[in-house]
């Protein structure tokens, strides 16, 4: 469904020169899959998914192709593109307080795209926001369905994130660090509910992360990137286990040994396999 080919991004300087930031990056993401990216600060994975969704800024200059079911991305207008982000890609922010807006309910947030693209009625709107704010698992979401964002802790703020991503029922959802802001615990309840919804409705995802062990916890497949460039690229069990590179193996090595433990307890298979 996604085929991302040589994909090159460059930021245009002040000065007028070009730098290359992603050196010809390419990918394949089949339904229902999830494929994890992972590398240090730098290393072009927002730019990978910001190109992706046709977000990059004007200073950026991409060259390749991202296939989405069977169309270029990178060759579609702007008018397309904005039909296609949220009703067939979904996105997840790092911080979800800054993706919601602070004025209005978060039920009323969830609602509002709901009746605007699937035109639906306000009551029928609000049966599905409600069913929403259970599928990603929001304690008494008859209530908190009338709260504003601040009124909620942040992994609450997250789950109202996951729900407007997953409301139009996208074929992709992007998630570019979704739970770093997060405490472990609640870090993992929010990798559950996404590897849950993953399966459950069928949609494919991009999990961005520079902490392996959240790519170890729910990726089938994992791209390590390393300034700009592929490191490696395969089964996540295979990438963990058997790393065949130096920058990878650091990776491992930095990975908290709580992280590696929850691997071995799996055997290195995801946690519902
Ligand atoms: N708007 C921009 N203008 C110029 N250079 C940029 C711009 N956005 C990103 N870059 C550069 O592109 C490279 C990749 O950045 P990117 O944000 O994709 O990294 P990342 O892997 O997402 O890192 P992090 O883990 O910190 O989020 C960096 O060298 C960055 O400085
Ligand atoms: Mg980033």
């Amino acid at each position: 469904m996604l085929s991302i080919k040589d994909l090159r991004v460059s930021f245009q300087q002040s000065t007028g020169a070009l730098t290359e930031v992603v050196h010809g990056i390419s990918l394949d993401l089949d339904r229902g899959e999830t494929l994890g990216i992972v590398g240090e600060s730098g290393s072009g994975k927002s730019v990978l998914s910001l190109a992706t969704m046709g977000l990059l800024p004007r200073t950026a200059q991409a060259s390749g192709q991202i296939l989405f079911e069977g169309q270029d991305l990178l060759k579609a207008p702007e008018k397309q593109m904005c039909g296609l982000r949220g009703r067939k890609i979904g996105m997840i922010f790092q911080e979800p307080m800054s993706a919601l807006n602070p004025a209005m309910t978060v039920g009323a947030q969830i609602a509002e795209g709901l009746r605007l693209h699937n035109g639906l009625s306000k009551s029928d709107a609000r049966a599905e926001t409600l069913r929403l704010l259970e599928m990603v698992q929001i304690p008494n979401a008859a209530q908190r369905i009338d709260s504003y964002p601040h009124e909620m802790s942040g992994g609450q703020r997250q789950r109202v994130g996951i729900a407007i991503a997953i409301a139009l029922k996208p074929d992709l959802l992007i998630a570019d660090e979704p739970t770093t802001a997060l405490d472990v615990t609640v870090q993992a309840e929010i990798l559950d509910i996404l590897d849950d919804l993953v399966a459950e409705l069928g949609i494919s995802l991009i999990l961005i992360s520079h902490d392996l062990g959240v790519i170890a916890r729910i990726a089938d497949r994992t791209l390590v990137m390393y300034r700009g460039d592929e490191m490696e690229h395969g089964d996540t069990e295979q990438v963990l286990r058997h790393p065949r590179h130096d920058y990878t193996r650091k990776l491992l090595a930095a990975m908290p040994r709580r992280a590696l433990k929850s691997l071995d307890q799996t055997g290195g298979e995801k946690p519902h396999a």
